[in-house]
């Protein structure tokens, strides 16, 4: 079941937009031509995004305006992003952080 807002009580109805697949850790999600890949996750009820380095527990947004850093993914296993900050694109390959020192290469 989707979490998606498609009517906002003050933003109103929101317009058709292109419907696109991304891939989050191997598996298919749909999403939509605008949304943030934490966005995209959210809607469709994924809300751990990585696990912590040390911990292992899961992590996901926590402010979802690019400050904190605690919803960063990798893209086709090597750059490192913050999702609430990287919008989707059609085919796009998403992989949780798992380990300590993954970052661009
Ligand atoms: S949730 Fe804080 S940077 Fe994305």
């Amino acid at each position: 079941m989707t979490m998606r807002v498609n009517s906002h009580p003050v933003l109103g109805k929101l317009g058709e937009r292109k419907q696109i697949t991304i891939y989050f850790n191997g598996k298919p999600f749909q999403a939509y031509e605008g949304d943030t890949i934490a966005s995209s996750m959210m809607a469709e009820g994924v809300y751990t995004l990585r696990q912590h380095e040390e911990s292992g527990k899961e992590r996901g947004i926590y402010c979802n305006i690019g400050h904190c850093f605690e919803c960063r993914v990798k893209l086709g296993g090597r750059r490192v992003v913050r999702a609430c900050m990287t919008p989707v694109f059609n085919g796009m390959e998403i992989n949780s952080l798992t380990a300590f020192g993954e970052r661009d290469e």
